[in-house]
């Protein structure tokens, strides 16, 4: 897959449902630029999944947010970002302190989510994977909502076949 260049000191939001590879592609990145609220869960509970701590790994987060933005560095949320409320959450934060947001949208078909979610170790309901695949915004919305940029997954995933066949051109 290729890796978009992501501005300096902003923040990137990836968008997709469980198991759309989100966290595959933040490990791309620096692991200090990651925030992730099945971590803090985890930390808070010893269960990524436990509801119940939402609410303070989101404070987490937020912490985390505003201690690297502030500070002009990057941060990537590597959470499922399919709700609008939560996207303009981040957007604020971003804005608050004057940096650049952009957002990845994994843009994967569900049968492929699907398959991926049901080969790892941590399978998440298909139900819940279902809902989160339908609440996926597209691009527009995402550029409508303040995101300056967004990359679409679908696009990173052809880009080096099809370097690798002009090359062979
Ligand atoms: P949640 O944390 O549940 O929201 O999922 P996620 O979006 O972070 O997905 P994750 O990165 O954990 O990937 C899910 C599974 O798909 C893992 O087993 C990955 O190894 C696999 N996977 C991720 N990206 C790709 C890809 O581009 N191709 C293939 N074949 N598998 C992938
Ligand atoms: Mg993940």
């Amino acid at each position: 897959m290729d890796v978009p260049d992501l501005p300096d000191g902003g923040l990137c939001a990836l968008v997709g449902p469980p198991g759309s590879g989100k966290s595959t592609f933040a490990a791309r990145y620096p692991d200090s630029w990651r925030v992730c609220l099945d971590v803090y869960r985890r930390l808070a509970t010893d269960s990524e999944a436990d509801q119940s701590a939402t609410p303070v790994a989101a404070e987490i987060q937020d912490l985390l947010l505003d201690a690297r933005l502030s500070r002009a560095l990057n941060v990537l949320v590597d959470s499922t970002n399919v709700f609008p409320h939560v996207r303009a959450g981040l957007l604020a934060r971003a804005r608050y302190w004057q940096r650049p947001a952009v957002a990845v949208l994994f843009d994967v078909p569900l049968s492929t989510v699907e398959a991926q979610n049901a080969d790892r170790d941590r399978v998440v309901p298909l139900h819940i994977v279902r809902e989160h695949h339908q609440l996926l915004p597209d691009a527009d919305q995402l550029h409508r909502e303040g995101f300056t940029a967004v990359h679409l997954v679908s696009e990173l995933l052809a880009t080096p076949a099809a370097l690798r066949r002009a090359a062979h051109r």
